[in-house]
């Protein structure tokens, strides 16, 4: 079987006349603009922000393909990739009907999204060493699979997925798509799949700017896939997803990646003192392998460690009721006064 988005996508979608903007219809610069109902007077705020965005941020795409190495017209860009992943959800899977593999212990919003949209959701553990079982993946797909999440770098393990695992899930997976979801890549010598994009036409790869790019709170995240999956994600998505804010401030920023070399390399350099430090304590049992930009750690006794911290004003995340993930609290990388106060705290503790 080859891969066809018509097997793929619910069928009312590819059939559906998207909402038609104001800006979809004009698209030009200048000009009397009077289609909008935009206030022409000007914004409540200093700055004048009454105009709708471009509601495909092509001026940021064009900046972005170089950098990731693929086309403008590959790339989605949602708020948060959180809005991606729902929107990859609703494109393909009619509810009560398809379902969605999932690889526990991960990401957590693949499963509320799924849970939202009343898509039902099939779980195969990754194996004790975080990899993925690809014999049991590949036994639970059946003829209304539609989606499987892979996260590499993992949340929260924090490990690489191993990527001929991956392969063999995108060739035996043509009924469908894989979303390979790289949040944490930058941190990671790994290369990312989106340069192979053309290569394998039933991949999705999200990625982010909350992470690396230190831009959180603006809520940028991307999807990247073959052009007609991105316009039919662009069908789909709210008229003007990404705010004019967002979209000027990425704009005018972009070009400073030194900022984001630099955080990579202080935060994994940061990351390795902080495991030497934890290694010593007699209440860490064991610290995982990380190519991300946290540690996951399993300790004596977790919960009452992660409440210790809390009552310290430190707060780490308890995953310890998470599959595999016994006694585990997962430890973002700080700075090195933040990872200091954390492992000061960690060592006074009885
Ligand atoms: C693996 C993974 N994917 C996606 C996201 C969502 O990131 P955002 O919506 O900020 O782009 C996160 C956030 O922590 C994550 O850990």
């Amino acid at each position: 079987m080859q891969f066809n988005i018509k097997n793929v996508v619910r069928p009312h979608i590819l059939n559906l006349a998207p909402y038609s903007s104001a800006r979809d219809e004009y698209s030009g610069k200048e000009g009397i603009f009077l289609d909008a109902n935009e206030n022409p007077i000007g914004s409540v705020t200093p700055e004048n922000w009454n105009r709708y965005p471009d509601p495909y941020q092509w001026a940021i795409k064009e900046k972005i393909a170089p950098l990731k190495g693929c086309r403008p017209a590959q790339i989605f860009l949602g708020n948060g990739s959180d809005e991606p992943i729902d929107l990859i959800i609703r494109l393909t899977c009619e509810p009560k009907q398809d379902n969605i593999i999932i690889l526990p212990p991960t990401y957590g919003m693949y499963e509320v999204s799924a849970a939202v949209n009343n898509v039902a959701i099939q779980k195969i553990d990754l194996t004790p060493d975080f990899q993925l079982d690809v014999d049991a993946i590949l036994e639970a797909i059946n003829s209304r699979t539609k989606l499987i999440f892979i996260c590499s770098p993992n949340n929260p393990t924090g490990n690489l997925i191993q990527r001929e695992s991956i392969l063999q899930i995108i060739e035996n997976f043509q009924q469908g798509i894989v979303v390979i979801d790289e949040a944490y890549n930058d941190f990671s010598d790994e290369p990312s799949f989106i340069p192979s994009l053309d290569e394998y036409p039933n991949v999705m790869v999200l990625q982010t700017f909350s992470k690396a790019w230190g831009l959180a709170a603006l809520r940028l995240g991307m999807a990247f896939g073959q052009e007609s999956l991105i316009q039919l994600l662009n069908k789909i998505k709210y008229p003007y997803n990404i705010n004019g804010l967002t979209q000027r401030l990425l704009l005018e920023n972009i070009d400073k990646t030194s900022f984001v070399i630099d955080s990579v390399a202080t935060l994994n350099q940061n990351r390795q003192v902080l495991i030497e430090a934890l290694s010593q304590l007699p209440i860490v049992e064991h610290i995982y392998p990380s190519d991300a930009n946290f540690l996951l750690v399993r300790f004596t006794a977790a919960k009452a460690i992660f409440d210790y911290l809390i009552e310290n004003k430190t707060i780490v995340r308890d995953r310890s009721k998470v599959v595999l993930c016994d006694n585990c609290l997962r430890i973002s990388v700080g700075t090195t006064e933040e990872n200091e106060v954390l492992i000061k705290y960690l060592q006074q503790y009885q």
